[in-house]
């Protein structure tokens, strides 16, 4: 059953609806139908329907309330970085509009919400004391989703150094690992009202675009010695916060963290593919998931690395592979995988030019990658209790005279994902729960506020956020629990 929103709520809703903040509700109708069909849904009963946002990419305020730089805001702002020379100034101008963002959540019928704590808002400069105004302002806001029955659950680290710790080699220096233990301590310790935890976003994303290409901040290309060790000082940065998390927090909670992994979907369901897609699992995600749930790098890997490749301990392993609560799968498209008679045992099936994809060349579509991704992670690795993460498109997302945006094609692209995460749940992948991305448009990244990944639309100059049809689908999804 939904919990229909309190009168306090459609209250604010109302007044959001009247000055044209959420919008498009009567062009598509009820964005959180009630339904009776809940018991046919082959999910669980108490499925975590939820939608994610990062700080750097909603929040703007980037000076305010003694907020350090961070290494997005240096890199940010380097001629030619992001597309149109688009910053996150602004953003969504979260950090002072959050009750918006919650009111779009209670309209669309979201149980929880994944978002980021900035780290330069904590510790401005990386190292000492917590900033007393930084902490304030989460708690407000964590306050914020609780009081309307939302759960908060929140990513410690989605890409945000502090510049200072950045300046003194960031990710290639081990003491960013042990700061970032001292940050989400404070963070346990200061906001007691978050129960569930991710460390960090999308390791394999900041370490091998900051570290390796080149295509994040910092912005450096390390010889493979080095750049291993960034990765190998990550994932100790995250076994670190599971433990500190755990000491300073005032009652239970969870944690766990969002990797955006290697994901084999085998060339056909039969069982030698299916054991190669095991096998290709293991060794392309050798250095964050695979360490981090068995607490030993591969052999293969280390050989890659030649003689005296990574400088670790078995001590780093153990804090490593600290036991977590879930894992967070950040899934948008996977791989193909075949079987091989050579000693790796697979090979990736490389994609022809036609291969369909959605607004970004990388998006290619993959519902399968949405059923083989939680099956043979739970089975590969042991792990228990999954939560997909982040999953999502860019379209070419255009209102029409009214205002709505008809986004047939983010609808086809969730609803061909969620048949497929159904049909993984009906075959036993212990998934608790799905974050959509996004819950609005924001500052992407690298193409700044060109590439619209959110279920509500929004205008970046006036920051009128306006429900898509994506919104009006999810919201029948979450009632009906499931599609
Ligand atoms: C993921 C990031 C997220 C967003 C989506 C589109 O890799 O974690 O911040 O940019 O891609």
């Amino acid at each position: 059953m939904v919990s229909r929103p309190s009168r306090r709520d459609l209250v604010r809703y109302a007044a959001l609806t009247a000055t044209g903040i959420v919008g498009s509700r009567s062009a598509i109708g009820d964005a959180a139908p009630q339904t009776k069909r809940a018991a046919e849904s082959p999910l669980p009963r108490n499925f975590v329907w939820g939608t994610a946002t990062s700080s750097f990419q909603t929040e703007g305020a980037l000076a305010e309330d003694g907020r350090g730089p961070s290494s997005w805001d240096s890199f940010s702002r380097l001629p030619g970085k992001i597309r149109n020379g688009d910053t996150a100034a602004v953003a969504t101008d979260s950090y002072h509009r959050y009750h918006d963002d919650i009111a779009l959540m209670k309209a669309i019928g979201v149980k929880a919400y994944r978002f980021s704590i900035a780290w330069p808002r904590i510790v401005p400069t990386g190292c000492g004391r917590p900033n007393a105004k930084g902490l304030d302002h989460y708690r407000r806001f964590v306050d914020a989703l609780v009081e309307v029955g939302i759960v908060p659950f929140c990513t410690l680290y989605h890409w945000e150094l502090p510049q200072a710790l950045e300046d003194k080699g960031g990710w290639a220096n081990i003491d960013t690992a042990h700061r970032f233990g001292d940050y989400a301590g404070y963070v346990a310790d200061g906001i007691p009202a978050i129960g569930n935890y991710f460390t960090m976003n999308e390791m394999a994303s900041f370490i091998e675009g900051g570290y390796g290409d080149g295509s994040n901040p910092p912005g450096l290309k390390l010889p493979l010695k080095q750049l291993a060790q960034c990765r190998h000082h990550a994932v100790l940065g995250h076994g670190l916060a599971v433990r500190a998390v755990r000491a300073r927090a005032h009652g239970p909670v969870a944690i766990g963290s969002a990797e955006v992994p290697f994901i084999a979907i085998p060339l056909l369901p039969e069982e030698r593919h299916v054991a190669a897609a095991r096998k290709a699992l293991l060794a392309e995600n050798a250095w964050h998931l695979t360490v981090m749930h068995s607490g030993k790098y591969p052999e293969a890997y280390l050989r890659s690395l030649g003689s005296n490749g990574l400088v670790f301990t078995a001590e780093q392993l153990d804090i490593i592979s600290t036991p977590t609560d879930f894992q967070g799968l950040n899934i948008y498209y996977g791989q193909t995988v075949r079987a091989t008679d050579d000693v790796a045992g697979y090979a990736i099936v490389p994609r022809p030019s036609t291969y369909p994809h959605m607004g970004m060349r990388w998006a290619s579509i993959d519902p399968d990658a949405m059923y083989w991704g939680p099956k043979l992670f739970a089975d590969t690795m042991g792990i228990s209790k999954i939560y997909i993460t982040e999953n999502g498109c860019t379209c070419n997302d255009v209102p029409d005279d009214t205002g709505v945006v008809y986004d047939t094609d983010r609808v086809m692209f969730l609803k061909t994902y969620l048949a497929q995460l159904q049909r993984a749940t009906r075959d036993g992948a212990p998934v608790a729960g799905y974050f959509l991305w996004s819950l609005m448009d924001n500052f992407e990244w690298l193409y700044g506020y060109t590439a619209r990944f959110g279920i509500a639309y929004v205008d970046f100059k006036t920051q009128k956020r306006t429900l898509k049809l994506s919104a009006h689908f999810y919201a029948g999804v979450i009632a009906r629990n499931g599609v």
